[in-house]
């Protein structure tokens, strides 16, 4: 096949696939946009280097991309700085034919390369952090970001280009565009990336910017999603992000089977937006979880809302609390809300899940069967609370 592999910078390609139709990661995020395995090559005057590699399923095409731009047997490392297999996989396919070339990570992506990959001890190079690599023109540093989102990560950084190599860091699951200006809304399908992957290490991804803070980047490379030309914008909103700067936001997300629970959070999203807080809303019905996990990196607040069934919350809702309490996002306030039929439990439950958080819940409101204007007035009272909360803070 005729490929494209476009020189991004002075001797450096793109080697990387898209991947158009996939449409779930991790067998939990939905990919609307599909997405992209970033791959790159890095020819200089006395060695070259890949950087990342690509998803199961895509070594015949990293392997004829690279054999159209070098001899593949003559490479002389490969740059693992993420031991993931959508990433790291197809390095067992590029190392069996270039049989000299080593294989560079950190010190626990040498462990992963051996477990996951089977990659022998002698062919592994270990770096910590400002170790250098020279390729004759070209210098590659090595920056230990640990935990972003594996404990092995690292960043690459090619100092005569001025590009930084973040792997899934500054990542985004589409596999349109190539360049960042050459995708709308990007930094939407930027967010929800972060939301998704990145949003539960938020103090390691802070200590990862206070690191490239002085360095001259003229480009960041990702190993999903397009490439940033103009790297000033997103790297902003990471700084937000990570600092986990919060708007006048409320995510209301929901379970209900018979409509009480979904009139009551109705009722409570009316208010809220009455009192000029911005929401999103979300029956968990039909919600998108990489949507959900989007909104919760900026929301101060969240309702939950689920009727009791058998006992206990909606098992949907008890997905949607789980997520909470696994991607710890910033939210500081929450509200509950529920019906039941006869003995009520969902709110007892809730209250148990979101214990382990720094959610602090301002009012629980558990009725019997649909709500009547005397729950509809507590709800706008508890809606007027929240919103008060929200916006002193
Ligand atoms: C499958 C099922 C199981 C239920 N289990 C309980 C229960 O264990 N305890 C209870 O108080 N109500 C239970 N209910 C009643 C609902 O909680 C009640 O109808 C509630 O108003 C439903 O709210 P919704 O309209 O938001 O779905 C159950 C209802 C269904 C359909
Ligand atoms: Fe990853
Ligand atoms: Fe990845």
């Amino acid at each position: 096949m005729n490929y494209y592999t476009p020189e991004i910078s002075d001797s450096i390609f793109w080697v990387g696939s898209k991947d158009w139709n996939r449409r779930m990661f991790d067998a939990l995020i939905p990919l609307p946009d599909g997405t992209s395995y970033n791959s790159y090559l890095v020819k200089g005057s006395r060695g070259s280097a890949l950087i990342d590699s690509v998803n199961p399923g895509f070594e015949d095409e990293l392997i004829d991309k690279l054999g159209s731009l070098t001899d593949i047997k003559a490479l002389d490392f490969v740059i693992m700085n993420h031991a993931e297999p959508d990433h790291a996989t197809a390095i067992k396919a590029v190392m069996d034919i270039s049989t000299d070339a080593k294989l560079v990570t950190t010190q626990k992506g040498a462990k992963m390369a051996q477990v996951f990959y089977k990659i022998p001890e002698q062919r592994l190079v270990i770096v910590k952090d400002g170790d250098t690599l020279e390729l004759g023109d070209r210098t590659l540093r090595f920056i230990e970001a640990p935990w972003l989102h594996w404990p092995e990560t690292m960043f690459t950084y090619v100092q005569e280009n001025r590009i930084l190599f973040s792997c899934d860091y500054f990542g985004a699951h589409t596999a349109a565009g190539f360049y960042d200006d050459e995708v709308e809304d990007l930094i939407s399908v930027a967010k929800r990336y972060f939301g998704e992957i990145m949003m539960p290490f938020k103090a390691k991804g802070a200590q990862a910017l206070e690191k490239i803070k002085d360095m001259d980047i003229a480009i960041i490379a990702p190993s999903h999603g397009p490439i940033y030309r103009n790297p000033e914008r997103i790297l902003g909103m990471y700084y937000i992000w990570t600092a986990g700067k919060t708007q006048e936001k409320a995510i209301l997300v929901y379970a209900s089977m018979w409509g009480a629970t979904e009139a009551m959070v109705k009722s409570m999203a009316e208010t809220l937006m009455a009192e000029g807080i911005q929401i999103s809303y979300f029956n968990l019905l039909n919600a998108d979880i990489g949507d959900i996990a989007r909104e919760l990196v900026d929301s101060r607040a969240i309702v939950l809302g689920t009727p009791t069934v058998l006992g206990e919350m909606h098992p949907l809702a008890v997905y949607a609390a789980h997520l909470v309490k696994i991607l710890k996002p910033p939210l500081r306030y929450g509200v509950a809300l529920s019906s039941y039929g006869w003995g009520g439990g969902a709110i007892r439950q809730l209250s148990e899940m979101l214990k382990p958080t720094k959610i602090e819940v301002l009012g629980a409101i558990e009725i019997n069967g649909p709500a009547s204007d005397e729950d509809f007035n507590n709800i706008e009272l508890l809606g007027k609370q929240l919103a008060a909360r929200i916006k002193s803070s």
